[in-house]
């Protein structure tokens, strides 16, 4: 763009002053020049005050749909004041594209320069139309189907007025009693690296000028998801070995996929509150990393710096995240009142403040928003695009890409599409809330169709249907604890009742959509209230019980799996839930879901994850030695009910064993590691072909094994296809005892299977 264009193409409050600097280079002879974004940020910050600076370092929850808490003072009056002063860069939480072109326009025409406002909203699964929980949608494994998760929630979210989504959360999570694992991609950084970076350019898009594309946001920066005892907002006290070799990666992923800002976290680390973690912030993220966006704050994270008893007052907490390199304070309003005199008395400098402005105005550019800040304001456009056809068949998709089978003996399912009598039982099997899940901030109450609702749509069998037993008493809002019902089981009878004149039984239980998410972590993992009780009283009268769970998280699930034939994991499948549930159920979609988290055969095994280091007992090959001096439950096994990677198919897949093209290769060189798989079964399935290493010895201990490399195969019956995967250096680095990532010479054991407790394995050597 020419600079005469770019001046003319600036609404009208940058116009002015921008147009009266610069003007005079276009007018004399310079009227080829490209104009960088930089250039264009340096220009509009050098016609800046101090105050203009400070405003966009500030952002505003909108004036409904608290996430968090707020301060009171008169807060509503106050923020429409600030923002017409200039004094507000972003606000989060107004939505729909007349709310946002409302609040787009006071920034635009009451401010003197009219810089726009970038509009943060948490667009995690789905905006309207809700997409499987994020947890749900890692288990499919299909990171295009993923991609296309988050870029069809960009559509529906832009079409709302919304540019920025505070996603994906990319925080690995390896303790089910934490509600946010729900939010992420599970226990392993090689897929949520994979996944994060799909999400980023999902989000994101190739252009994000686009109408339809917005900013995303890699949070919470850092280790959030380690809190301790799976408390939210917890302590976290974590070594550098797994800061970096486990924390940190799905983080990189994102930065290197592009990702345009970022979000720190509210948990302190190592003694240190993320939000002023200078190491993590300036020194990893902005400087080794080469980070270009901006940092914004979590929720208050600034203020309850104070609570940590890390910062003094506010005044000291805004010095110490300004220092740290946080760019914008959401929600405490202390850099808006703080910085000017932080200015004043040295204790930040007017150099950090730019760095923190160009950043944010940077993003501003790169979304076009100085070009059109209305773009994403076209009702019109909210109206056609809003629940689409195809944004309801990504997410039937999605949901269908997502659902795991964990259990089916004698091959109960797919259930016959006609002459039987199915009794449909559970709190869940006819709620169309907690499908939605947690994070679903936009979309209405009961929207999701629920299983009730899918199986309808199959008319051959009867259905008979009886709740057993209420979940909860009333819906929940967003921020209240739920209360789960224990005290009337008066549903009982009527349940076992259908259940016993029933060819086939389906229980759906698990979480209300409210029990996972932030601020919702349990210290049991079991099925809440009387569900579990439900279960083994209907089991009395008919054992042929396909029970489908909805959940967010990891369950514990022992008696189920020594009992019930059938299990079915669907987790919170949103919108679309009861029909892609059917369609499993019926066999017209092969399920191909694996988990992306240990499930756990007790809550004490917690932390539970496969990539675990061997201790210095390990057991003989992981199991009992005769003593007790080893590492190990005297009560329990060590291993998970169901591990990493596990899901089943309607069809069966052989595996031939591996074969390597050679057992040695240098840092110049590479290796083939193959096998032959074949769908020995009935019917067309997928598989994820799953590869691990473990590195035999090295300068910091090695996790047993680790996910390095997986490929989603479909087979037609009767069809075999070789899996080839290049092994080389990259492959085989990790954070060493040298502080940098390097691949150490030895001899390495690969495995290469169905999921993280595959026994097939070769070995090689590294030189
Ligand atoms: C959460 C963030 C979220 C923010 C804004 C906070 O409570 O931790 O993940 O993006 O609220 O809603």
């Amino acid at each position: 763009m020419h600079l005469t264009e770019f001046l003319f193409a600036l609404p009208k409050r940058v116009f002015n002053p921008i147009l009266f600097s610069l003007l005079p280079i276009a007018l004399f002879g310079q009227s080829e020049i490209e104009f960088s974004i930089d250039t264009k940020v340096d220009a509009l910050l050098s016609k800046m005050t101090l105050e203009e600076k400070i405003g966009q370092m500030n952002q505003y929850n909108g004036f409904w749909n608290v996430t968090g808490p707020s301060p009171q003072e008169g807060y509503q009056k106050e923020k429409y004041d600030h923002l017409a002063k200039g004094l507000v860069g972003s606000m989060l939480n107004v939505r729909g594209a007349k709310e946002v072109r409302a609040v787009q326009e006071v920034a635009v025409n009451q401010s003197r320069l009219g810089i726009p406002l970038i509009i943060g909203f948490d667009l995690i699964h789905g905006y309207k139309t809700i997409s499987p929980i994020p947890l749900a949608e890692s288990a499919s494994w299909d990171l295009e189907a993923i991609k296309t998760s988050a870029e069809l929630g960009a559509k529906e979210a832009t079409a709302a007025g919304i540019n920025w989504t505070f996603a994906p959360m990319v925080d690995i999570t390896r303790d089910a009693r934490w509600g946010r694992v729900m939010e992420g991609a599970g226990e392993d950084p090689y897929l949520g690296s994979l996944i994060a970076a799909a999400r980023v350019h999902g989000f994101q898009g190739s252009d994000l000028t686009a109408p339809n594309t917005l900013a995303a946001c890699a949070k919470h920066f850092a280790a959030y998801g380690f809190a301790e005892s799976g408390r939210d907002y917890n302590t976290v006290d974590i070594g550098e070995n797994t800061l970096h070799n486990i924390v940190l990666p799905p983080f990189k992923a994102a930065a290197d996929a592009g990702v345009k800002t970022f979000m720190n976290s509210f948990n302190d680390l190592n003694g240190i509150p993320a939000t002023a973690d200078k190491h993590l912030q300036r020194n990893i993220l902005k400087g080794d990393w080469g980070f270009e966006g901006f940092i914004v704050s979590d929720w208050g994270s600034l203020k309850e710096m104070v609570d940590h008893g890390y910062a003094r007052d506010k005044n000291h907490a805004g010095e110490l995240a300004l220092n740290a390199g946080s760019d914008m304070d959401m929600e405490s309003y202390i850099y808006l009142r703080e910085i000017k005199s932080l200015l004043k008395e040295g204790k930040v400098s007017i150099e950090q403040i730019d760095d923190a402005v160009s950043r944010i105005l940077k993003v501003k550019f790169e979304l076009g928003l100085f070009t059109d800040p209305y773009k994403y304001c076209d009702e019109e456009r909210e109206k056609r695009v809003t629940g689409s056809k195809e944004i309801q068949d990504a997410a039937l998709d999605m949901a269908k890409k997502s659902i795991v089978l964990l259990k089916n003996k004698e091959n109960l399912l797919p259930l016959k599409k006609e002459g039987q009598r199915i009794a449909l039982i559970g709190p869940l099997a006819n709620d169309k809330n907690s499908p939605l899940g947690n994070w679903r901030i936009a979309a209405e109450n009961n929207s999701a169709v629920s299983v009730l609702e899918g199986l309808a749509s199959y008319t051959g069998n009867t259905i008979c249907h009886a709740q057993g037993v209420r979940l909860v008493d009333t819906i929940p809002a967003f921020h209240q604890e739920v209360k789960i019902n224990t005290t009337d089981k008066s549903g009982f009878k009527a349940a076992l009742k259908v259940a016993k004149k029933a060819d086939v039984v389906i229980m759906v239980l698990g979480e209300y959509g409210f029990q996972s998410g932030e601020g919702r972590s349990r210290t049991k993992l079991d099925l809440p209230g009387f569900q579990q009780e439900l279960l083994e009283e209907v089991y009395k009268v008919n054992k042929n019980i396909v029970l489908v769970l909805m959940n967010g998280r990891p369950l514990v699930l022992n008696w189920a799996d020594a009992h019930i034939p059938v299990i079915v994991e669907s987790w919170h499948l949103g919108t679309q839930s009861g029909n892609a549930i059917a369609q499993v159920l019926y066999g017209d979609y092969n399920p191909s879901g694996k988990l992306p988290m240990s499930f756990p055969r007790s809550v004490g095994q917690m932390p539970l994850y496969y990539n675990h280091k061997s201790t210095g007992r390990p057991g003989a090959d992981g199991g009992d030695t005769g003593s007790v001096f080893w590492s190990h439950y005297g009560d329990e096994k060590n291993t998970s009910l169901y591990p990493f990677g596990y899901g089943l198919s309607y069809t069966n897949f052989e595996y031939s064993e591996i074969k390597l093209s050679s057992d040695v290769f240098n840092s110049n060189g590479q290796i083939e590691a193959s096998v032959i798989l074949k769908n020995s079964g009935k019917v067309k399935g997928k598989e994820v072909v799953q590869l691990y290493v473990h590195d035999q010895f090295a300068s910091v201990t090695r996790p047993v094994r680790e996910l390095k490399g997986f490929e989603l195969v479909e087979l037609a019956a009767g069809e075999s296809k070789k899996i080839s995967f290049t092994i080389g250096p990259e492959m085989l680095e990790f954070y060493s005892a040298n502080r940098k990532w390097e691949a150490e010479p030895g001899t390495f054991t690969i495995y290469i299977g169905t999921n993280s407790a595959t026994k097939r394995k070769a070995n090689f050597h590294f030189n």
